[in-house]
C-alpha cells in the first residue's frame, strides 16, 4: 500500500520536526504494511518552498535507504487563484511527478466551489485528489457526486474512521464507491501518526469488496 498524504518530510511545514522523527514515522509505515510513501508537504501560493522540499527529500531518501519503504515526492497544495498557472509552469509538486495532484480547500467554505475547481484542473489533464474530504462539513452529498463527475478523486484520513461524526460520510462514500484513498495525513510520530488499524478493520468488516482497492497496491497509478 502507498500512503499518498503525509507530512513525513521534516522541517518544511507543520509535520515532522527532525530527521529522527521522519524516520520514526517511516518505521510506523513499515509496521502498518505501507511500502510506499508520498511525502506531501504543504504548498500554497505564497509558500511553495520547492527547492527546500526537494533538498530535504533527497536527504531523507538517503537516510531511509535501509527501510522497506519507497519514497516519492509530492505536495498538498492549498487551492488558490493562480494554482493552474503555477502547475503549468512546474512551480508546484504533483504526486511522484505524475498527473495526480493532492489539493486541499478552505475548511470553512465560501472561498472556492470545490467541484468547479476540480473540473478546471481535470480539463487541464490533471487528476485532482480532494485531500481529507471528511473535513469540509459544508459539502453536501450532491457536491460529492459533482466532484466525482468533474473528474475529482476523494481521499479521507485514516483517523476519520475512529471519529464518530465522520462515520455517516464514510459510509456514504464507500456505499457509492466514491472513496479513492485512505491516507495517514501523518504529522508527528505521536498524535497525528500513522495508524490504519481502525480504517482497515472497518472496511474489512463492512465493505470487504473495497479493501483491496484502498489498502492493496494502490500506488501503481503513480509509478511510471
Ligand atoms: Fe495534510
Amino acid at each position: 500500500m502507498t500512503d499518498i498524504h503525509s507530512h513525513i518530510l521534516y522541517g518544511v511545514d507543520d509535520g515532522a520536526v527532525t530527521l529522527k522523527e521522519s524516520l520514526a514515522l517511516l518505521m510506523q509505515c513499515a509496521e502498518q504494511g505501507v511500502d510506499g510513501v508520498i511525502c506531501t508537504p504543504h504548498q500554497s501560493g505564497s509558500e511553495r518552498r520547492t527547492k527546500l522540499i526537494k533538498d530535504r527529500f533527497a536527504q531523507l531518501c538517503k537516510a531511509a535507504e535501509a527501510l522497506p519503504v519507497r519514497l516519492y515526492l509530492g505536495a498538498e497544495i492549498y487551492y488558490y487563484d493562480g494554482m493552474k498557472e503555477a502547475l503549468r509552469a512546474g512551480e508546484l509538486l504533483t504526486l511522484g511527478g505524475s498527473a495526480y495532484v493532492l489539493v486541499e480547500f478552505s475548511l470553512y467554505g465560501g472561498m472556492t466551489d470545490i467541484p468547479d475547481a476540480v473540473y478546471e484542473l481535470s480539463i487541464m489533464g490533471y487528476h485532482p485528489i480532494v485531500a481529507h474530504a471528511e473535513r469540509y462539513g459544508y459539502l453536501s452529498r450532491e457536491d460529492f457526486f459533482n466532484i466525482r463527475e468533474s473528474g475529482g478523486l476523494i481521499q479521507v484520513n485514516a483517523h476519520a474512521f475512529s471519529q464518530r461524526p465522520c462515520r455517516k460520510l464514510l459510509k456514504f462514500l464507500l456505499r457509492n464507491d466514491m472513496l479513492d484513498f485512505v491516507a495517514s495525513d501523518c504529522h508527528r510520530a505521536e498524535g497525528r501518526n500513522v495508524d490504519f488499524t481502525a480504517a482497515k478493520a472497518y472496511v474489512r468488516k463492512r465493505f470487504p469488496n473495497q479493501y483491496e482497492k484502498l489498502f492493496g497496491d494502490n500506488g501503481k497509478i503513480f509509478r511510471r
